[in-house]
């Protein structure tokens, strides 16, 4: 009865997006242009809400419904939407057009503020998106080791390019889509993070091993920490070997302090990809690392290694937003204390709820990363594969919908506090979360 309530009342209200749903599943496939914003809601008879636009730790659709969002743009807006030096800035630019298409000195001055705040980086290359560093870093591997494969850890999301769309969703089957070669024709290898057997893999594969490429926490697989002591090892086994050790940090870099995670860990990769925050809400990728391989894209040098190419890389809106929002990050050491103690405690605060209350639902992440998985049973304290198995997407649906209902947005069950978010909005989150899982759990 709840669960049918629910959907009736979502329906009711969001008559515009119900329109504008149909309307798209017309012309574009699947009615989306990034898979997971339908936030699985076809699944059970509904549509996503069409947002018009965003302010401070709000979201407003078309319906006119204003929501607390904790989506943040693929975790993108760590300040919140439409920050006002930002837009100052941005609109000046406009004024003096949005594209050159040329060197550029904002580009120059946003490489240098990267390497200046983190030791790892002495060279860097920009792009347009997360996914496209990601495909460089492993291609600027293969050609500085002149090895062919590449591992990653299962669950990894590094975008869906040809060249790491590998062993990302359950059931881990190897290659994720129909298109794309087998993994073992494209030299990909999984591993388990925070597992000792990597050592293992990593010996047996050593004469063939470009690369590892390996999120701090996995994002977008679950939002489950990599234990640094993994990590460790994962740099001394790389290290030994001569292989290539790459950090995709597209998702925590500048998340947790006004750096990349890998400086807190006190573990340096050869490589680091780079995206999203460091955009300031504009598209924005980049490759940063180690001299000797990020400068083999010199294209002056004889049998350069070809990356880059994009007609927007570098793209002078991303470039301009991107310096303004490190350095309003500088200033926002209070603002990252904040939001990382009030997500961990969320964290503990609703695991808590669950395990008392016997209900199918585990929080994970870290700091200010909060996933919410609706499982299909209760679980004690179980592996990330685990809990990964035994989501479940009809219930995580209506999870979502019920939180629509009660004007929260989120993705992946929660998703991210930004600094825009007050104490008294997590509380809010907390108690929904609270109010509306025990009843989801009666019927599913
Ligand atoms: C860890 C990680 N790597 C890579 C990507 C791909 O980045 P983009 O979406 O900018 O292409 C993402 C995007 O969600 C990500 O979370």
């Amino acid at each position: 009865m709840f669960l049918k309530k629910e959907l009736a009342q979502y329906i009711a209200s969001h008559p515009k997006s119900e329109e504008m749903w149909k309307r798209s599943t017309d012309v574009l496939a699947g009615g989306v242009s990034h898979n997971i914003r339908n936030l699985n809601l076809p699944l059970i008879g509904a549509f996503p809400p069409f947002i018009k636009e965003g302010h401070g730790s709000t979201v407003k659709d078309i319906d006119n419904i204003t929501y607390d969002d904790y989506w943040g743009a693929h975790y993108a807006m760590i300040t919140g939407y439409s920050n006002p030096t930002i837009q100052e800035k941005i609109e000046h630019q406009l004024e003096n057009t949005w594209h050159l298409g040329t060197v550029l000195e904002y580009q120059v001055l946003m490489a240098e503020r990267l390497i200046s705040d983190n030791k790892s980086l002495e060279h860097i290359r920009f792009c347009t998106s997360g996914t496209e560093s990601a495909m460089y870093a492993t291609r600027l591997a293969r050609a500085h080791t002149g090895r062919k494969k590449v591992a990653k850890a299962k669950f990894g999301w590094h975008g869906a390019a040809d060249t790491l769309f590998y062993d990302v969703r359950v059931p881990l089957t190897g290659k994720e889509t129909r298109g794309i070669l087998d993994d073992k024709e494209a030299g990909v290898i999984s591993i388990n993070i925070n597992d000792q057997t990597v050592i293992e893999v990593l010996n047996q594969h050593k004469n063939e091993l470009a690369a590892v490429i390996v999120e701090p926490v996995l994002g977008g697989g679950g939002g489950f920490p990599v234990e640094p002591e993994f990590l460790k090892l994962l740099r001394e086994e790389t290290e030994r070997h001569d292989i290539v050790l790459i950090f995709d940090e597209i998702i925590t870099g500048y998340r947790f302090c006004n750096s990349l995670y890998q400086n807190e860990l006190g573990v340096y990769p050869d490589l680091t990809t780079m995206g999203k925050i460091i955009g300031g809400g504009f598209p924005i990728g980049a490759i940063g690392g180690r001299n000797d391989i990020v400068e083999q894209a010199n294209p002056t040098i004889p049998d350069r290694v070809w990356i880059g190419g994009g007609t927007f890389s570098s793209y002078p809106l991303s470039m301009i937003a991107g310096l303004e929002i490190l350095e309003i990050l500088k200033a926002s050491t209070d603002h990252y204390h904040r939001i990382n103690t009030l997500g961990d405690s969320l964290i503990t605060n609703l695991n808590e709820f669950f395990t008392e209350e016997n209900l199918a639902y585990i929080a994970t992440g870290h700091k200010s990363l909060v996933t919410l998985h609706s499982i299909s049973q209760v679980m004690e304290s179980p592996e990330p594969a685990e809990i990964v198995h035994y989501g479940d997407k009809k219930k995580e649906a209506f999870t979502q919908l019920a939180l629509l209902n009660r004007k929260i947005t989120g993705m992946h069950g929660i998703g991210a506090l930004s600094f825009a978010h007050s104490e008294d909005q997590i509380k809010d989150l907390q108690q929904v979360i609270q109010t509306i899982t025990p009843e989801i759990s009666k019927e599913i």
